[in-house]
Formats: C-alpha cells, structure tokens, sequence
C-alpha cells in the first residue's frame, strides 16, 4: 500500500484549546460551507460575492473560494484534466472544511463537475455543516452569455477539456438547493438561499450576536 506523509513523518493530530463550538458562539452562527456547483457562466462567482454580501451585511463572518482566484495561487499547478480536477477540489474541500472550522460562512463557487469530488468536500466537512448548491442553467444559455469568451474559445478547438463542451459535468443528484439562475435574478437568488438557509444560521440564537433575516 502507498505510504502517506501523514504515516512517514509521524504526525500527530494538535488539539486547539478553543472549540469550534466556541468560535461558533462568538459569531453568532454555525460556521459551514456553502458549496456553489455548476457550468462555467451559471453565474456561482456572482452569486457567490452577492450572497457574502448579504450574510456580511447581517453580521455573518464569511469567505469566498473562487475558482478563478484559487487558481491563482493554491491550485496553479493543476490544469483542466479529471485527475487535475479531482485535486483542485480535493484541495479546496480541506481548505473549506478549515475555514468552516474556524467558524466561518464559507463559500465555495467551482464548477466542481464530479458528484464524487463533490460528495468527497461533503464527507471531509460533515453532512450538517455542507449546503450543496447547484446554479442550474442550461449550457445553451451559458454558451450565450459567454461571458469570458470561453466557450468560443472552446468550440474553435482553441481550449481543451472544456466543460459542457469536451469535458463532462454531472448534475447533482443530491443537491440541497436549486437555484435556477438561467431565469433567477442574482438577488431573487440570494433571497431564495437566504430563506432555505436560515434554519442552519440560527442554531445559536441565545448568542449575544445572531443572523436573523426579515
Ligand atoms: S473545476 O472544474 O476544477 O471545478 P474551477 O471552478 O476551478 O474548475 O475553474 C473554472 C474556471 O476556469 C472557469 O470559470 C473558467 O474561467 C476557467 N477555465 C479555463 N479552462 C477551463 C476548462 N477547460 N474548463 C472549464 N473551465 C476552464
């Protein structure tokens, strides 16, 4: 069997003395990862940053994960393959479930086009702390919109392993929510994950600061 770091370096799993229960208190909510799936132009980077500013705007403690900006830096060695894929959302899924840990509303918006990737961030964070969110749109009305031009790009042959055109993306079949953002506006949308959400914000209200929502 291949040996891990974890099993050749001797590591041992370090307890904070403050608990995630704690920081939870302190901030008024359960810290948790909102995970924002769909095709490139299905609008989860807008939904994403509209979504943070909601739960900001109400005194939530949040952070977003783009795609675009993650590649950036943590995952710039990954392209476009599955197994490239696969890693980027391996990595995200850890550094969501370490912000979740730290009590934060995290979003994460990625393509993310694997249920198994999708379901590993799930597993990693814990089936009550992942929303799984799918912004459904077609990849007729995606390819319209275009926004970047890559879909052009794509279809000239100019990118490779695009999804929806070259590469697959399989629909969640377990979503938590559906937001159909083909015909959503950005704050209908929000407003609609807002209210499916909220029973999630309020696990804590005797804390001094809490979410509520009109
Ligand atoms: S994922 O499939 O690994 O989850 P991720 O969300 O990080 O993808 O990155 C998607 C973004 O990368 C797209 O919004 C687009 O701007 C850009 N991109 C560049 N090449 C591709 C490609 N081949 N397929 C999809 N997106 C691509």
């Amino acid at each position: 069997m291949e040996q891990t770091v974890t099993d050749s370096c001797n590591l041992a799993w370090q307890l904070s003395q403050v608990s995630r229960a704690t920081r939870e208190q302190r901030h008024g909510h359960p810290g948790m990862i909102l995970w924002l799936t769909g095709l490139s132009g299905s609008g989860k980077s807008t939904l994403a940053y509209a979504l943070e500013a909601t739960l900001h705007a109400l005194g939530g403690h949040t952070f977003v994960l783009d795609g675009d900006n993650i590649r950036h830096g943590l995952c710039r060695d990954l392209g476009f393959s599955a197994a490239d894929r696969q890693e980027n959302i391996r990595r995200i899924g850890e550094v969501a479930h370490l912000f979740a840990e730290a009590g934060l509303i995290t979003i994460a918006a990625f393509i993310s086009p694997f249920q198994a990737d999708r379901q590993l961030a799930r597993s990693r964070a814990g089936q009550h702390h992942f929303v799984e969110i799918y912004c459904r749109c077609p990849l007729a009305v995606c390819e319209q919109r275009d926004v970047k031009g890559l879909y052009q790009k794509a279809r000239a042959g100019l990118i490779r392993d695009f999804t929806g055109i070259s590469s697959p993306y399989e629909e969640p079949t377990q979503a938590d929510i559906i937001v159909d953002t083909a015909t959503l506006s950005i704050a209908a949308s929000v407003n609609y994950i807002m209210q499916q959400i909220h029973p999630l914000l309020t696990l804590y209200p005797n804390s001094a600061k809490k979410i509520t929502i009109a």
